[in-house]
């Protein structure tokens, strides 16, 4: 039988509203026009109250790794000494992106399923004065972990020294006060907590970053900082190249969502969700890789119970069941899996999900009492007063 509706439980691409979606089935417009310029203004200044920011926003077609790269070569000149947090598979990424720019990177590396800490942070910088850029994942998405951003930045005591964050896997979801906490660069892509298609990367500039811009021969035409501002300051805001337009459309009115909800609302949603996976979880008896005290709110990492084979789990979960979940990356394919709940879901998901997770594991020896995963997520719900 085919499912009527697939759950999809991955983190990002996340599930995308009906009238998300629909918004960017409008007409084409003149991406030089007025027309435009209203949507992208919007669009912006929707982003900058999302990011809580006052700061340059960037928007640039591209996945979030296109937002990396941008950074990377935007910010670093050849031989500059840059200082990477690697909690897991993106932190690497922004590592191997920052090493192709031909910067000299240095890294601290936390254990899987441990964050990288202020403190790691700080002996980093002290060790080593030539560090001119802290890079850090706020939420690694391989191992479900969030980075104290606040902490870290707190660690940093030269001024000089940017900080910048991938915020792929959190950035409106997740409570970021990019100026509050001086954050200089920020990245994050349309597909995960912006509810979007995938397509659109965003890069927030802070005036200290533009210093740095100016001093750094900028190694890439398409992905240029001072070119993509110059276009969006034009009087009729544009892009510099041909921007992806029915995109925009549907980032309008997903920004317009998530608004609508409230900013604090969207985050306590994310924050119940996420608790009431881990209660499920753990009511059938699995390990969860992360401690509760830096677990994600945007995605679950479990580890595999003994003897389990996790294709085989997938495959079962999507066939049987219509949930779509994760496997484990890099170091942890084959111990872990993952469950996203981020952007457009609700507590009908969890459910879901958690009960075709209980089906899917008895049916591979791993047993419960019936309902008892549901049952646990439901005393989370119950507890934390939901609905919101
Ligand atoms: C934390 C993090 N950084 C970067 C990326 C890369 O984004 P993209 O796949 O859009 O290039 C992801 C994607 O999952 C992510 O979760």
């Amino acid at each position: 039988m085919r499912h009527h509706h697939q759950y999809l439980m991955i983190p990002g691409p996340t599930p995308v509203p009906q009238t998300v979606a629909l918004a960017g089935a409008a007409p084409m417009i003149n991406h030089r026009g007025p027309e435009f310029g209203e949507l992208l203004k919007e669009a912006t200044r929707g982003l900058q109250e999302i990011l809580k920011t006052r700061n340059t926003v960037l928007t640039f077609p591209a996945a979030g790794t296109g937002a990396m790269e941008a950074a990377a070569v935007n910010l670093t000149t050849p031989g500059e000494r840059v200082l990477v947090g690697v909690a897991g598979e993106f932190g690497a990424r922004f590592a191997e992106i920052l090493r192709v720019g031909g910067a000299d990177v240095a890294i601290v590396k936390s254990e899987p399923g441990y964050p990288v800490s202020p403190e790691a942070i700080r002996d980093a910088l002290r060790k080593d004065r030539s560090i001119t850029t802290v890079v850090i994942t706020h939420n690694e998405t391989s191992t479900g972990v969030t980075m104290d951003l606040a902490g870290i930045r707190a660690v940093i005591d030269r001024e000089d020294v940017l900080l910048v964050v991938d915020a792929v896997s959190s950035a409106g979801a997740i409570d970021i006060e990019t100026d509050g906490w001086g954050i200089d660069v920020l990245v994050t892509a349309s597909q995960k907590a912006l509810m979007c298609p995938p397509g659109l990367a965003f890069v927030t500039v802070s005036p200290k970053a533009w210093d740095r811009v100016e001093k750094t021969r900028a190694r890439s035409v398409y992905f240029s900082f001072a070119n993509a501002r110059k276009f969006l300051e034009k009087p009729t805001p544009q892009t510099p190249y041909t921007p992806a337009v029915s995109l925009l459309f549907s980032l309008r009115e997903a920004v317009r969502q998530i608004l609508a909800e409230g900013l604090d609302a969207v985050f306590a949603r994310h924050a119940l969700l996420a608790r009431a996976t881990r209660a499920g979880m753990r009511a059938l008896g699995l390990e969860l890789l992360a401690a509760d005290e830096w677990a994600s709110n945007t995605v679950t990492a479990v580890k595999l119970p003994a003897g389990v084979d996790g294709h085989k789990l997938l495959e079962m979960l999507r066939d049987r069941y219509g949930v779509i979940l994760a496997g484990g990356m890099g170091e942890l394919a084959g111990k872990i899996f993952r469950i996203g709940h981020v952007g457009a879901v609700n507590w009908s998901d969890i459910v879901v999900t958690l009960s075709a997770l209980q089906m899917a594991l008895a049916g591979l020896g791993v047993k419960a009492a019936h309902g008892a995963a549901v049952a646990a997520a439901e005393r989370v719900f119950s507890e934390q007063g939901w609905p919101l």
